[in-house]
């Protein structure tokens, strides 16, 4: 095999894309946009492995959705060695991402169903792809109601606040946000997650699906509240964040019961969910 084959059918090998804008979400978060003519397709819902020289790779989730074409984006905490290095670099730099991995949101299961996001913190990222997929003009008709419950932990924690403000104006979705606490301009809803769930949002479960993502402990209490209103387990979908490295099933670092959560996750329903061992 010669070294430019080795390179075509390396897997492990980046796509270099340079970032055209960075969006300061939180003083922690921000959102890298990054460009390229010949990009991978994806679905929402699946995640790629996004490396910086020198410093490491890690899995995040795509945010975009994949009906802007020639455009993707990662919405990225910072936490440790490789957010830390991208939160460093600057509009014009290039980074390496490889992907796409994972299964995706089950778009044919949700088609003709009306859709309840739930969104905590950063875990709005993954579920802004499918929300987007959903109520852009090529898929609008596909799905029912769309009600989107978002919240943080403070007004200054909420992500995407331009993208909420532009769903806020749509006539064809319900949006609700909170916040744990308030400060002195905030005017919204001030609650828990899984409260104000129960408390606001009134369904007739039957005819919905849920697709929830978060911190681990919002998403067990909002789960709890679904199954109050009357959600089935297969009524209720999520997205896990398992310690990952190669992101193609080889390394055996995601495995939980008999999956390994890079390819056949990280989406589940909580059907599926509620089989694993108790701290999944
Ligand atoms: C499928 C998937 C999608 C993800 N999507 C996003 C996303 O959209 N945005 C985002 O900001 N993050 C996302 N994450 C989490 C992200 O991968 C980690 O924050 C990242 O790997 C941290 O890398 P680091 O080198 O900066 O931290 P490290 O230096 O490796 O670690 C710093 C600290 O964080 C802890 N840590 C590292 N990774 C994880 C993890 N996966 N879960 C819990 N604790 C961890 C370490 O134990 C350590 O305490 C996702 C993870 C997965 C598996
Ligand atoms: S991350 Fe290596 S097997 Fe899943």
């Amino acid at each position: 095999m010669t070294a430019s084959e080795l390179e075509v059918n390396n897997p492990y090998l980046p796509l270099l894309l340079p970032i055209v804008e960075i969006i300061e979400e939180t003083r922690d978060i921000k959102t890298f946009r990054l460009q390229g003519d010949s990009l991978f397709s994806y679905l929402p819902g699946q995640f790629a492995e996004v490396f910086v020289p020198g410093r490491g790779e890690a899995p995040f989730s795509i945010t975009s959705s994949p009906t802007t074409e020639g455009i993707l984006e990662f919405s990225i905490k910072r936490i440790g060695t490789v957010t830390t290095a991208l939160h460093r670099l600057g509009e014009g730099e290039k980074i390496g991402v490889r992907g796409p991995y994972g299964n995706g949101f089950p778009l044919e299961e949700l088609k003709n169903r009306n859709l309840l996001f739930v969104g905590g913190g950063i875990g709005l990222a993954p579920l802004r792809s499918l929300i987007n997929y959903v109520l852009s003009p090529q898929h609008r008709e596909e799905f029912g109601e769309v009600f989107i419950l978002y919240g943080a932990r403070s007004p200054e924690d909420l992500v995407f606040k331009w993208e909420l403000e532009k769903w806020q104006e749509r006539k064809d979705l319900h949006l609700l946000v909170t916040v744990d606490r308030g400060n002195n301009s905030w005017k919204g809803r001030v609650g828990l997650v899984p409260q104000v769930l129960k408390e606001e949002v009134k369904v007739e479960a039957k005819e919905w699906k849920s697709i929830v993502c978060g911190p681990p402990i919002m998403i067990k209490f909002t789960i709890k509240s679904l199954l109050e209103m009357a959600f089935s387990p297969s009524q209720i979908i999520t997205t896990l964040e398992m310690r990952m490295k190669c992101g193609l099933g080889k390394c055996g670092r995601c495995n939980i019961g008999p999956f390994y959560v890079c390819q056949e996750g990280p989406v589940f329903s909580y059907e599926v969910l509620q089989k694993l061992p108790e701290e999944y």
